[in-house]
């Protein structure tokens, strides 16, 4: 099929080199022209496993273009993917629809008579309904659940599929897109508009609800002198809870998550639904990267002022160099305002970092960042930095401190190897200068 991708962002650019990957003709779409331009060259502009490899391949065979034009994309496409962003309103916690309706606008006055316009991006519910009624096209919603690090994956193994539509026909044209997919075994759900928009809505405040009830549980455990890592061990072999998503640290952050959560409170609050409990979500989030900060000055006697601080970590996650609202980066910048003098070193997300917050000092290497450490903190579970051997990172640093604000690395071996060690949600180890216990 020929099929357009408009916004080849984060979402778009997986989408559109997807969509090549299953044999349909591809013309991604994009207002700037420098975002356009890389991406005809076959570069994509933001770290993700396998998707460079994959647009190189298909705009080389020429299965995938790239343009600026809606009216060269209007000619051309059967259906049009909208995946443009919705970032927070900077007036409240709503979410900022200008671009999904500048974007609808557009390729709805230039498609093709029968041409189908899918809505990708996260959205308010009640924006399809409004889009349908506004532009004389026929209109679906097709949520999209990507996560960062997995994407490729994600879009051609997803775990389900959503399809809100009002025709047979939008229903037909999207088993079309997804032919493949189908084929595979994927679930689908085909549904009614509100519902799609729902669905991804309600996916992100229970994801963001599990990681923030887990690290609830952190600081319990704190109070008490249990060990979170243990307890979530124990909890997730419930099959009716489940161990993914129950890794308590210094909690989510990211591009989706935290604005996600509080556009859907906004949004629900609007339609007279009282979503209160995603505010403490929220705040148990945000709670965390406090906890890491104390920790930290715990550690250092009270006061941070003037300790050299090792920061591993600047991405919101691994797998990512996204840096947006990442803990991590603030964790660090909140050192940084207590004095403390701070490197940062992450194996992808520098240059984001250091653009974002260009006052922090910044390693080349792991091995420069822990050098002359007087404290550690561990931010963004990188694998690099789990295989981090405890006895040579001592030889080091001027002082072994470590906090663990990621619950991944092996207290026991830290703790052997002379460090004084501490994690968000457990108990000091033994020998680490704190309490008491384990082996
Ligand atoms: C998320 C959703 O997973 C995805 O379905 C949606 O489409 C977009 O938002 P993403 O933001 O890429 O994806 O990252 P995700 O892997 O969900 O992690 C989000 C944040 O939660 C990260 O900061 C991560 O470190 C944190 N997290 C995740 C935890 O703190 N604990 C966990 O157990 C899991």
């Amino acid at each position: 099929m020929r099929l357009t991708v408009i916004g080849t962002g984060y979402l778009g650019a997986t989408h559109a080199a997807c969509m090549a990957d299953l044999g349909h003709e591809v013309v991604g779409v994009d207002v700037d022209a420098g975002k356009v331009a890389a991406l005809r060259a076959g570069r994509v502009p933001f770290h993700e496993p396998g998707l460079a490899a994959m647009v190189a391949r298909h705009t080389g065979s020429g299965r995938l273009r790239f343009t600026t034009s809606y009216e060269e994309a209007g000619a051309f496409g059967q259906v049009h993917f909208v995946c443009v962003g919705t970032p927070q309103r900077g007036d409240c916690d709503g979410a900022d629809l200008t671009c999904v309706e500048e974007a609808f606008a557009r390729i709805a006055r230039h498609a093709r008579k029968g041409a189908l316009l899918v809505g990708k991006s996260t959205v308010p519910v009640g924006t399809a309904a409004r889009l349908a009624d506004r532009h004389p096209v026929e209109i679906a919603w097709n949520p999209e659940f990507l996560r960062e690090g997995f994407a490729v994956r994600g879009t051609l193994r997803p775990d389900r599929l959503v399809f809100g539509v009002r025709t047979p026909r939008a229903e037909r044209l999207l088993r079309q897109v997804y032919a493949p997919v189908l084929a595979a075994g994927t679930a689908l759900v085909v549904t009614d508009f509100a519902t799609a928009e729902l669905v991804k809505t309600a996916a992100n405040s229970f994801l963001a609800t599990k990681i923030s009830f887990i690290n609830a549980m952190a600081e319990v455990c704190e109070a008490a002198g249990g060990d979170v890592r243990d307890l979530a061990r124990a909890l997730g072999r419930d099959e009716r809870i489940g161990g993914a998503f129950l890794g308590a640290g210094v909690g989510f952050g990211g591009g989706c998550l935290p604005k996600d959560i509080r556009a859907f409170t906004h949004r629900a609050a609007e339609l007279g639904v009282d979503l209160g409990f995603l505010r403490h979500v929220d705040a148990i989030n945000m709670r965390r990267r406090d906890r890491a900060v104390a920790l930290a000055r715990e550690l250092c006697g009270g006061t941070l002022l003037g300790t050299r601080v090792a920061v591993l970590g600047a991405a919101f996650k691994p797998d990512s160099d996204d840096v947006r609202d990442s803990p991590a980066l603030n964790v660090a910048a909140r050192l940084g305002l207590e004095g403390a003098d701070v490197t940062v070193y992450d194996p992808e997300a520098m240059d984001n970092a250091r653009k974002a917050f260009p006052l922090l000092g910044y390693a080349v290497s792991l091995e420069e960042a822990l050098r002359g450490a007087e404290l550690v903190l561990h931010l963004t579970e990188w694998p690099q930095f789990r295989e981090i051997d405890p006895r040579w990172a001592v030889r080091l640093v001027r002082h072994p401190r470590v906090v663990d604000g990621r619950g991944v690395l092996d207290a026991d071996r830290w703790t052997a190897a002379g460090w004084h060690f501490r994690a968000l949600g457990r108990p000091a180890p033994e020998g680490a200068g704190g309490e008491r216990r384990r082996g």
